[in-house]
């Protein structure tokens, strides 16, 4: 069995505010930089998708933040789920609808998009 996600815990620690945060790479670089950035590959109207889905679909105790990098630009547009600690890189409005429902709603994990803490490129198409 894996140890809780949320190692830093304490015993007396204040309830979190939310339960999940979405951070979401909104962050952009100049053109033609060799790492590249999420904005560039359309970050922006996913998460603004993301957010306003979430919100519709009434999920409780989730924020859907926009960020600056998280450091996996190669691989962007990526984000974040907190506590689980698990990244995904959508592309499309599908994509983001299926971590919204099976990740946030049900609870499960979509694999497809998933992306592992070694992985540095974009998988082959
Ligand atoms: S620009 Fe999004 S992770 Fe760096």
């Amino acid at each position: 069995m894996s140890e809780p996600r949320n190692r830093r815990a304490l015993p007396g620690d204040p309830a979190p505010y939310f339960d999940v945060h979405v951070f979401a790479c909104v962050n952009e670089r100049p053109e033609n930089h060799p790492r590249g950035s999420c904005k560039a590959r359309g970050a922006i109207p996913l998460r603004n998708y993301m957010k306003a889905r979430a919100d519709e679909l009434g999920i409780p105790g989730i924020r859907v933040n926009q960020s600056g990098c998280l450091d996996r630009c190669e691989l962007g547009p990526v984000l974040v789920i907190y506590p689980e600690g698990i990244w995904y890189a959508p592309r499309t409005h599908d994509d983001i609808d299926e971590i919204l429902d099976v990740h946030l709603i049900q609870g499960g994990r979509v694999e497809r998009l998933m992306l592992q803490p070694e992985q540095k490129l974009p998988a082959a198409d």
